[in-house]
């Protein structure tokens, strides 16, 4: 059964990510360059022809969501055209895919001290308005210091991050539920006679997303989040079932929710294993974005808790180039399927896909939608109903 709160408001109770498959699927960073650090010509760029058409493809094959993410500037220190830095707006997009959209829930990403509460709450609800109660919201702690610094704010040592996040989803929150004004002094924030209307759609408000990986990150995902991503730290099914488990532990024990994991995976499909695997070697060893890679690595290495040690972080960099170190979907379609039948028995709701070029990437996973209908992952799905 899926994670579903036991008071589920109806439209609430309606959007996607609350649905009734077993794995759920999404798409990942469309509003930027996806996943991939690579240099090969097809690499997706995210124009807004682009994202619509990636988006209305994802919506066609019954996908549960598309999320944004936040970034603000990219990785390569005064390189301002480098694909990591050439990210549209997550909460503007949001409101265009959603209406570009019939079904899937759209998700946007904010870190807390680019965005004031009040103009977050707001925005949250109109976009949760416009598309009709598919919003929802991931918050994040945030990693890249230049991005943050920009903002005059100098980012903050880890978990006192999350502190700042968590009185600013908090506020977020409040606005979104309570009808009376209401004043709020804090470390962060203080707001004098607060209110924001109208009210989203869906209550007690859009569901929440987080990706914390360290442990203030795991209690906090625990804490509020509806949905938590993981960044799988193995390939292997035991361990990975292990990770799941931790975080749906903890957040039934100590907070007495019951949570959705999620990660996110790329995905290289072909008629052969020995064919995805060449063509995987090809864009994430041999035309990797060395430059890219290695600021990037050295920013998530020294600002999040994502890997145990320096020598862990190195030797994910293939996973760094290929897929953001997301997990690896390799082969041919029926590898594919029996991979995301693993991820799901091992306690998995949902992934969100990234490939090199989204448009092929879709076309392609079309054979993997009734695999995944057939061993018992998703209900039969037709884009006309
Ligand atoms: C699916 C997913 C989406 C993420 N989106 C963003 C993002 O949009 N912007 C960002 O700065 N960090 C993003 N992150 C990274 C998180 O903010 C965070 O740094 C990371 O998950 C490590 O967690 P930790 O800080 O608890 O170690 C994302 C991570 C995952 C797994």
């Amino acid at each position: 059964m899926p994670a579903v709160p036991a008071t589920l408001d109806p439209v609430r109770a309606r959007n996607p990510l609350f649905g009734a498959n077993r794995l759920k699927l999404g798409l990942f960073g469309t509003n930027g360059k996806g996943a991939a650090q690579t240099l090969v010509p097809e690499a997706y760029r995210p124009s807004w022809e682009a994202s619509l058409q990636t988006a209305r493809m994802a919506d066609a094959l019954g996908f549960e969501a598309v999320l944004a993410y936040a970034r603000w500037k990219g990785y390569i220190p005064g390189e301002t055209r480098h694909p990591s830095g050439v990210t549209l707006d997550p909460f503007t997009w949001c409101a265009g895919i959603a209406q570009a959209t019939r079904r899937l829930a759209v998700i946007a990403t904010s870190h807390a001290p680019t965005l004031h509460p009040i103009t977050a709450a707001k925005q949250c609800a109109t976009i949760d308005i416009i598309s009709g109660g598919r919003f929802a919201l991931n918050v994040v702690g945030g990693w890249n210091k230049p991005e943050l610094d920009m903002f005059g704010a100098p980012m903050a040592e880890h978990d006192a991050r999350y502190d700042h996040l968590q009185e600013w989803l908090e506020i977020i929150q409040r606005l979104w539920r309570e009808e009376a004004e209401f004043d709020h002094e804090g470390p962060f924030f203080r707001i004098k006679r607060g209110s924001s209307m109208p009210k989203p759609l869906q209550q007690p408000g859009p569901p929440i997303v987080n990706a914390g990986g360290s442990d203030r990150g795991q209690r906090f995902a625990c804490e509020f989040a509806d949905v938590c991503f993981l960044i799988l730290r193995s390939e292997d099914t035991a361990d990975i079932a292990a990770q799941i488990a931790a975080y749906k532990d903890m957040a039934r024990r100590e907070y007495g929710r019951d949570v959705q994991v999620w990660t996110y995976a790329y995905c290289v499909q072909r008629a052969s294993r020995a064919e995805a695997e060449e063509y995987l070697h090809h864009y994430s060893v041999l035309h990797e974005d060395g430059p890219s890679l290695d600021a990037w690595i050295a920013g998530v290495g020294s600002q999040t808790r994502i890997f145990a040690s320096p020598e862990a972080t190195r030797a994910a960099r293939q996973r760094f180039a290929a897929g953001a170190g997301g997990s690896a979907l390799i082969g041919t379609a029926g590898d594919i399927a029996a991979r995301l039948e693993q991820l799901s028995e091992a306690g998995l709701d949902g992934v969100l896909l990234t490939w090199v070029d989204f448009v092929d990437g879709l076309g392609r996973f079309a054979e993997v939608m009734p695999m995944l209908e057939a061993r018992g992952l998703r209900e039969a799905f037709s884009p006309t109903a």
